[in-house]
């Protein structure tokens, strides 16, 4: 059920702003996502997300990045968990309200 319907889930996303736990999130991102931002860039990767200027400049916007790679990687991650990551990562770089 928690898949059902694509469209309930994303007003779900933008309604429930805080609801991703940023703990969970970086250990999710940590498995999935980091390596290979860091082949790309070096160092921890940390660096895709400070570049100027960055493709995300919205809560939103950061949130279907996340969902975008998730897909693009076949984690296969359940949308509470695309929001943990993306809770994570707004939390350590974004810091959209
Ligand atoms: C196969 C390599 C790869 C993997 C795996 C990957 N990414 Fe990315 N990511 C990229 C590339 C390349 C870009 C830059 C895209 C561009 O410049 O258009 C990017 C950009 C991003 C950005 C935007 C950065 C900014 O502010 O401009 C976010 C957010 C992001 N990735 C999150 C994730 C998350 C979350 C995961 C794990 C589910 C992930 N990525 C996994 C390659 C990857």
């Amino acid at each position: 059920m928690r898949i059902a319907i694509p469209l309930s889930c994303l007003l779900l996303a933008v309604s429930a702003q805080a609801a991703g736990d940023p703990k969970l999130g970086k250990a999710l991102h940590d498995k999935q996502c980091v390596a290979c931002h860091v082949k790309l860039l070096g160092g921890d990767g940390s660096a895709m997300y400070t570049r100027k200027p960055h493709l995300i400049n919205s809560a939103t916007a950061l949130k279907q990045r996340v969902a975008a790679c998730s897909a693009q990687t076949s984690a296969g991650w359940f949308p509470e968990e695309e929001e943990h990551v993306a809770a994570w990562l707004n939390q350590t770089y974004y810091k959209f309200k």
